[in-house]
């Protein structure tokens, strides 16, 4: 339990930390990659290139900051970070390393400001934060080694069949080398997967959604290319090098974006291979609850980029409650439920479950806050929305 000076002194570093802003989780990440390298094994470093990851651990920090007496108001985003830290295997001792570079970049940015008492109250207030990251990730760990089919850390899995669903998104669907079961999972949550592409001196981490409904036995991943001026490291090795027959390192299955309610109305919304999650809450809820009314709304930029096509189209053909929609950025449209342009919610909405469904959204996030606005101006609440972000987390 921190002291109410311990409390007092924190909370008077907040206008320090806000005024030197993303610096501070620069100057950390880049300390903790000079002096621990080896944490390049487990850390995105194009999360670092593009400065996603320093913007998500600053407003992690000074979120904290604010509500240090009142950390019930943070326990989404603590749930979601300890998620997503148990993909990448993280373990109590790693703590004790961010811990040591967050004090020193402190005590390097603002010598003046950082005297022994506020190093004390921060020493004080991090361990107290890494305790609960501790805690919450442990029992995740155990519930995971514990549950059948379940494991901990890394298990090999096989390349039982890599599908193209679409130009850009191939399926990958891995079964256990060791031919046992499998542990379930919650339809929308990812995978962690370990590689080391030719040429990178380190290894890489990646989250990739389950887009299948849950199984005993297999998981399957869809993946998207990912091309620009720096050609993506994990995805392009998995389009070019993995092939049947490959063994790769897995994480078990975790994440808090899931289907939360099967027999109220759904709406799964996506933008590009953000429609992969979305694949495996309609597979589950078709599967166990086709009672369900459930609306599938993609966007995309052409049919060459449109995957699942024909497997939508199958369940929209046996399932009566299902209703899919398309729209393409680029492509004329030329069957009823198809349009051109940008997704619009409005002429459609006398048929969405505005008052009673769960809205589900995943894609870019210029995507996501378009369409999350669009539902909040139908009269949508806050608390029916659900989405995913395909990277560090950020608010919409
Ligand atoms: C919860 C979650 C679920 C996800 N689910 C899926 C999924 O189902 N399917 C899927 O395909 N992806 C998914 N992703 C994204 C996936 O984890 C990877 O981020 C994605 O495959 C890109 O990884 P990469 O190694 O290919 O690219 P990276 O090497 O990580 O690069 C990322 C992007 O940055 C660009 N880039 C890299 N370095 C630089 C640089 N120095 N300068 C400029 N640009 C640069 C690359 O071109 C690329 O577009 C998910 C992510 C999360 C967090
Ligand atoms: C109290 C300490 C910590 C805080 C507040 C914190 C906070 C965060 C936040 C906010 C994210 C973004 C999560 C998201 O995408 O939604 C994140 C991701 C991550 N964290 Fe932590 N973290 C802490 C400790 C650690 C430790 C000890 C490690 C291991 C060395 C670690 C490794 C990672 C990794 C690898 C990611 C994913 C980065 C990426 O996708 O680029 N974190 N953390």
């Amino acid at each position: 339990m921190l002291s109410a000076h311990t409390i007092a002194t924190v909370k008077s570093t907040i206008p320090l930390l806000e005024s030197a802003g993303v610096a501070i989780t620069d100057h950390f990440y880049q300390r903790m990659f000079r002096l621990n390298p080896e944490l390049k094994n487990i850390f995105n470093m194009a999360n670092q290139a593009n400065g996603r990851q320093q913007f998500a651990l600053f407003s992690a920090i000074t979120a904290y900051a604010k509500n240090i007496d009142n950390l019930g108001v943070l326990s989404e985003v603590v749930e979601r970070v300890a998620q997503k830290h148990t993909s990448f295997f993280i373990q109590p001792e790693h703590y004790d390393i961010v811990g040591h570079h967050l004090i020193e970049t402190l005590r390097e940015l603002a010598p003046d400001a950082f005297t022994p008492e506020v190093e004390q109250a921060w020493t004080e207030a991090y361990g107290a934060l890494a305790n609960i990251f501790i805690n919450r990730e442990g029992d995740l760990y155990k519930q995971t080694e514990q549950a059948p089919g379940g494991w901990l850390g890394q298990r090999k899995f096989t390349v039982l069949s890599k599908t193209p669903e679409s130009s850009l998104v191939t399926s990958f669907v891995l079964s256990p080398v060791d031919g046992k079961p499998v542990i379930g999972y919650k339809p929308g949550q990812y995978l962690g997967i370990k590689v080391q592409p030719k040429h990178c001196e380190y290894a890489e981490m990646r989250q990739y959604s389950l887009s299948d409904k849950p199984n005993s036995s297999t998981y399957r991943i869809s993946v998207k290319r990912e091309q620009g001026e720096v050609n993506g490291l994990v995805s392009n090795h998995l389009h070019d090098s993995v092939e049947e027959g490959d063994v790769l390192d897995i994480l078990p299955p975790a994440g808090d974006f899931f289907l939360q309610h099967q027999h109220l109305p759904t709406v799964l919304i996506s933008a590009g291979v953000g429609l992969t999650p979305m694949m495996s809450m309609l597979e589950a809820t078709v599967d166990s609850h086709p009672q369900t009314p459930i609306h599938f709304l993609h966007a995309c930029e052409n049919p060459e980029q449109h995957s699942f096509t024909q497997r939508v189209a199958e369940l929209e053909k046996i399932t009566p409650e299902l209703n899919a929609y398309t729209w393409y950025a680029n492509h004329a449209p030329e069957q009823d439920n198809v349009f051109s342009g940008l997704m619009s919610l409005a002429p459609m909405a006398q048929q969405l479950p505005l008052g009673s469904g769960n809205f589900y959204i995943c894609g870019p996030t210029g995507f996501m806050s378009f369409i999350k606005n669009q539902l909040l101006d139908l009269g949508v609440k806050d608390a029916q929305i659900h989405y995913e972000v395909f990277g560090p987390h950020s608010d919409l």
